[in-house]
């Protein structure tokens, strides 16, 4: 069995920069871009994911030129692990009514996709007219818990956990400004 990591001992030594902020400031302002062009007069609704979303969105909106609302819900899949758990759990719902509107989702990094399936559901629910993803990153896989594209991906990565940049490791590291590997 491989040797299980010990998330508690882990320090700012133990992490590797995998991006650095420059390369991740010129690709929001491209992805805002798109956003921008596809959105004009469409009034979207940006729905940041919480917790990990929130710089990586903070700094995506910035750079938008068109109207837009903002909204957030907050879900919870980790835990205190670097592992999914397998299941999602809603911790706060969004508060905008979605239906009949332009929804733009907003996540940190996709893994699995059990998340990403989950919201895409939810909207659907809600009745929105459509449905984007714009991911920071995306972890390469084999196989993903959803089967719908992914409108904009800031980086693909391996298949490692990553934190700063808004992603955590047991709610630790997020105000760092590179995204890092664990060494
Ligand atoms: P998924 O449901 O497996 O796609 O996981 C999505 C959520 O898990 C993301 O929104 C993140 O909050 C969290 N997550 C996945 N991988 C990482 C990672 O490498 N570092 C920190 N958080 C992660
Ligand atoms: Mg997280």
């Amino acid at each position: 069995m491989a040797k299980k990591l010990d998330i508690t001992n882990i320090t700012k030594q133990n992490l590797k920069i995998l991006i650095d902020n420059t390369t991740i400031k010129n690709r929001v302002v491209s992805i805002a871009n798109t956003i921008n062009s596809n959105y004009k007069n469409k009034n979207p609704i940006i729905l940041c994911v919480l917790n990990g979303a929130f710089i990586f969105y903070a700094d995506l909106v910035r750079y938008l030129k068109i109207d837009f609302e903002v909204d957030f819900i907050k879900l919870s899949s980790y835990g205190s692990s670097t592992k999914s758990s397998g299941t999602v759990r809603m911790i706060k719902d969004v508060s905008a009514n979605i239906a009949d509107r332009h929804v733009i989702i907003v996540e940190d990094i996709i893994d699995t996709g059990l998340t990403i399936n989950y919201l895409r559901n939810r909207m659907l629910d809600g009745q929105a007219k459509t449905v984007s993803f714009v991911t920071c990153l995306l972890k390469e896989r084999k196989k993903y818990h959803f089967d719908f594209k992914i409108d904009c991906i800031g980086f693909k990565i391996p298949d490692k956990f990553v934190v700063g940049y808004g992603l955590d490791l047991d709610q630790r590291f997020r105000g760092l400004k590179n995204i890092y590997t664990i060494k």
